[in-house]
């Protein structure tokens, strides 16, 4: 259908009004943890390898869903393989001068991620391991080959930040995932969830708060503009983890 043309002969008096996009994206769905494993249950059941993703804002609780999926799933039909494994080292963060800001996006290694992914996705049963580095947040640093991703498990399950980005090698990895799931629990949870995740791990209440609203926050805002290119937008309502 043509649209009018505010410039024609009628001139600009008679513009139409432009039909403006809903402004509010829609609602996240509220998913039950059976439901969630259900629908892996199916990837996994699809035949072949198949890679999940799982995005969200710091703190959503994408590692922690995708180990409770892996877990309900058992060893012989999935495994995690975070995004996380990528974070460039604090040595060569230190080198680029990006160690303050930790967890943005120029701080992972984007290629080797998608790289990484793309042996997974063309691994076949009968083929070797494919091994996958993991982040140990006791130390803040990635371990290399710390999970093995064996030939014959149907489904990978991948999370992190940055899986819907469109900049970099990002995109190449994404073209390896089957289904990106993007987590948005209620953000005044996400955010206690996050401060006291961080306060665990050693910081001061302060510091986890100064971490979780300064450096995450500006991550969290880049994220959620990838939002409208995931499969599925949900709030998992039920664990409890
Ligand atoms: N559904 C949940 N119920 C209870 N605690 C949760 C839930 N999801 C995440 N958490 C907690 O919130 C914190 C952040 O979750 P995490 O999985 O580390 O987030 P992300 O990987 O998205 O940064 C963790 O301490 C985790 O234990
Ligand atoms: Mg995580």
């Amino acid at each position: 259908m043509a649209s009018p043309d505010p410039t024609g002969p009628a001139g600009p008096a008679t513009i139409c009004p432009v039909t403006t996009p809903p402004t509010t994206p829609p609602a996240a769905a509220r998913l039950t943890t059976a439901e969630l494993v259900e629908r892996a249950a199916r990837l996994a059941a699809a035949g072949g390898r198949t890679v999940l993703g799982l995005v969200g804002a710091p703190g959503a609780g994408k590692s922690t869903l995708a180990h409770a999926l892996a877990d309900a799933l058992g060893p012989e039909r999935a495994v995690v393989v975070g995004m996380d494994g990528f974070h460039l080292s604090n040595a060569v963060l230190e080198d680029l001068g990006r160690r303050d800001r930790k967890g943005a996006i120029d701080t992972f290694d984007d290629a080797g991620y998608a790289t990484l992914l793309e042996r997974i996705a063309a691994q076949r049963p009968g083929d070797a391991p494919v091994y996958a580095p993991v982040f140990r947040r006791e130390i803040e640093e990635p371990v290399a080959a710390g999970v093995a991703v064996a030939a014959d498990v149907p489904l990978v399950v991948t999370e992190g930040n940055y899986l819907l980005a469109r900049t970099g090698a990002w995109p190449r990895a994404r073209a390896r995932m089957r289904e990106v799931w993007y987590l948005e629990p209620p953000e005044e949870l996400r955010l206690d969830r996050l401060v006291a995740r961080h306060a665990a791990y050693g910081r001061s209440p302060q510091e986890a708060r100064d971490w979780a609203l300064g450096t995450d926050q500006a991550n969290a805002q880049l994220i959620a503009t990838t939002r409208a290119d995931a499969d599925l937008v949900l709030e998992w309502v039920d664990a409890e983890a």
